[in-house]
């Protein structure tokens, strides 16, 4: 009796289990959906009137343009910068448009939303391929991004308004 009993408590707590990872996991991925659809919209607002800028060390992206939702371009200062010791306000969001030879190669996003699980530092970090593939999940919560842009937290983790 005790054996069935404890196997029946065994199934249902796995079967909870089972149930919390899948919703997360399907809560990640409507995440990454959301953050590549949004950071492909029309109507965003481009740094330096979308120019291709350089790369500029530490940078590991190359080329690139850069644009602002705009809750974001709200943030900007007359110059189109954030001010040193500034903040970006909840929902900001920041693209990087990578180009290879004239194409758009990789888009790499940062989402300020602090309350959210997958968020680091304030932000949510993901890296897209220009067909929505995933290249950096939202999941890894920006653990290959944090270090090199917290190495300045001058400008709300941001480097570009720093280097171009
Ligand atoms: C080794 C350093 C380094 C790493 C690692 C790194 N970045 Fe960056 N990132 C930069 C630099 C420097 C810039 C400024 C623009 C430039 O010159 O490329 C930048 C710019 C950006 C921008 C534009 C906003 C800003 O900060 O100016 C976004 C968005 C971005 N990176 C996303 C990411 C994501 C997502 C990851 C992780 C998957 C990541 N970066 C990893 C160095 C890094």
């Amino acid at each position: 009796m005790m054996n069935l009993q404890k196997i029946t408590t065994f199934t249902a707590v796995m079967t909870i289990v089972v149930l919390i990872a899948s919703c997360t996991s399907e809560e990640v991925k409507n995440l990454d959906e959301t953050l590549f659809e949004e950071s492909t919209a029309t109507g965003l607002t481009y740094y330096r009137n979308g120019e291709v800028l350089e790369g500029k060390s530490p940078s590991p992206h190359g080329s690139f343009k850069l644009a602002f939702n705009d809750i974001a371009a709200g943030a900007l200062n007359s110059e189109g910068e954030l001010d040193e010791g500034g903040s970006f306000p909840t929902g900001s969001l920041i693209v990087k448009e990578i180009m290879t030879g004239g194409e758009l190669s990789l888009i790499a996003s940062m989402k300020k939303d602090a309350s959210n699980d997958q968020s680091a530092e304030g932000w949510i970090w993901g890296e897209y391929n220009p067909d929505g593939s995933v290249a950096y999940s939202v999941s890894k919560k920006g653990k290959a991004c944090t270090g090199c842009h917290g190495g300045d937290p001058n400008r709300d983790l941001t480097r570009t308004f720093d280097l171009h």
